[in-house]
């Protein structure tokens, strides 16, 4: 890695330069049928800490600390071949079926009613997705009624019948997920699925106008689709859709940490390239009405490798991609969360992929509960950026990368909620050797004091968390510098990211 040094490296913030208030959805999850993310993750009656509804109250525990404000359910792929009337209604009679995007052995033991219970529980907003790939309209629709509807009617009596009368009120719904891609049971071409989507959306509509869609954009920037996939399918809904998805899992395979950690070039692009598709088509199509980014995939995922990662062989809750997170991967999660800051403007939801075991940043076994270090990041995000994302001045020294050139080393976002005068700043130091000396200048009103930094950093980028040494990689409370005429210093290790809390 080599430094151009002759930068000083320097923050400037200001609360006149605001970007955009933060959506708190770019804090949600989600929950797939895949592997052991319901099944023996949040679902778990053969656990000590099993609740009277089979709940893990110790993964309750920790979701409520990180506090996701929405949660997706039921897939991913999973979602594409799911007759949800299978998940409803006493347990006894619910179906064993093979579910064919994971090959796993899948009970219905968990289903709409428990995922709703299952959201009450951690205070977090349910996000449904409805089947575009072997579903129908009708099926979406259906669905719909039955959540959303008041007694009186088919579905909705069905819903009472099973122990709610009350409507569960399911405002974010996704119609289809990633139909642009062969792997997906039902996929289907852009004009095929932009058309489906848009009736769908309009049936799910009529039944409940509140609720707020969310059409299936392109699966990743590699998809030889993209950004066509996007341009076309935006067409034909536009008007019936809030939000356009976009998905993402980041990798080290080529274990090019320098590259790897400047990631947020890729990430800032697939965000320019979507923003730019919904203002042509919001032209195109001369409507009023906007639609805005859900990145409601993303997450670091490529440890994953061999075939039994991927498919269950007919078991039930098989153990797939379960990956185990370390201080690099961290230090990307943190500036992915960086990027939605600095993207508050188009980026309105943000669901990490996955909440428990699969792809997740947190672990269980039958009665322990582990976090990875990339449950750090997403926690102290979800806890201290409220309010609005502030556009920071960065100056910083530069280094090479080979998949991005020149990149800043540091990566920075803030936040400053007016209501409380809480302000928090965001800092990642990509460097892997090099401690970077940092002034932090308030240039319209500054703190008194600094009431608290944390930092997680570290030598080694592959150190991890395990059920062994669970604090290898932690946040560690240092210091806070002093505010001197407005201004403070601040050494950043190497490889380290930094949260600084204060009040304005
Ligand atoms: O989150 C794992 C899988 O990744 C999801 O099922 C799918 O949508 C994506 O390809």
């Amino acid at each position: 890695m080599s430094l151009a040094h002759s930068t000083a490296a320097a923050i400037y913030l200001d609360t006149n330069r605001v970007i955009s208030p933060i959506s708190p959805l770019v804090f949600s999850g989600f929950i797939e049928h895949m592997g052991r993310a319901v099944y023996e993750g949040i679902f778990d009656p053969a656990s000590p800490h099993a609740d009277a509804n089979g709940l893990r109250t110790d993964v309750l525990a920790v979701l409520r600390e990180v506090n996701y404000r929405a949660m997706r359910y039921p897939g991913g792929n999973f979602l594409s071949g799911y007759r949800w009337l299978d998940g409803v209604g006493p347990r006894d009679q619910r179906p064993r079926r093979r579910d064919l995007a994971w090959q796993t052995l899948e009970t219905n033991q968990f289903g709409t009613n428990e995922f709703i219970e299952f959201c009450r529980q951690i205070n977090t907003e349910p996000m449904l997705g409805v089947n575009m790939g072997t579903g129908t309209i009708q099926d979406a629709a259906n669905l719909v009624e039955y959540c959303n509807a008041p007694t009186g009617t088919q579905y909705a009596d069905l819903r009472a019948a099973h122990g709610y009368a009350e409507p569960h009120n399911v405002k974010l719904w996704c119609v289809g997920n990633e139909m642009d891609g062969p792997w997906q049971i039902g996929h289907l071409e852009a004009a095929e699925y932009g058309a489906k989507a848009r009736e769908a959306a309009k049936m799910m509509r009529w039944h409940d106008p509140s609720i707020q869609l969310v059409l299936c954009g392109s699966s990743s920037t590699f998809m030889p689709t993209y950004p066509e996939w996007d341009r076309i399918t935006l067409e034909l809904a536009w008007d019936q859709v809030d939000y356009h998805s976009m998905h993402y899992y980041a990798n080290n395979r080529d274990n090019d940490t320098d590259s790897y950690l400047a990631l947020t070039a890729e990430f800032e692009s697939f965000v320019d390239t979507l923003t730019g598709v919904l203002r042509y088509v919001k032209a195109k199509t001369r409507s009023k009405h906007d639609v805005y980014l859900s990145w409601d995939e993303w997450n670091v995922w490529y440890k994953a490798t061999t075939p039994d990662d991927f498919r269950g062989n007919w078991k039930e809750a098989p153990h797939l991609s379960e990956e185990v997170y370390n201080l690099e991967d961290a230090l990307v999660v943190a500036q992915w969360m960086n990027v939605f800051l600095r993207r508050a403007d188009v980026v309105k939801i943000a669901c990490v992929a996955q909440a428990v075991n699969t792809i997740s940043p947190i672990h269980t076994t039958r009665d322990a509960v582990l976090k990875h270090t990339t449950y750090y990041p997403i926690m102290l995000f979800s806890k201290l950026a409220s309010g609005i994302a502030l556009d920071v001045g960065v100056k910083s020294p530069h280094y090479e990368t080979q998949k991005f050139g020149a990149m800043p080393l540091l990566d920075v976002s803030a936040s400053y909620d007016e209501a409380t005068g809480a302000s928090a700043v965001f800092i990642v130091n990509r460097s892997q050797s090099e401690s970077l000396p940092v002034t932090l200048r308030w240039e319209d009103r500054a703190p008194q004091q600094i009431d608290a930094v944390h930092q997680m950093s570290g030598s080694d980028p592959k150190a991890f968390n395990s059920l062994e040494t669970p604090g290898m990689i932690v946040p560690q409370r240092v210091a806070p510098p002093a505010v001197v005429d407005g201004s403070a210093e601040m050494v950043l290790p190497p490889l380290s990211f930094t949260v600084l809390e204060l009040h304005l």
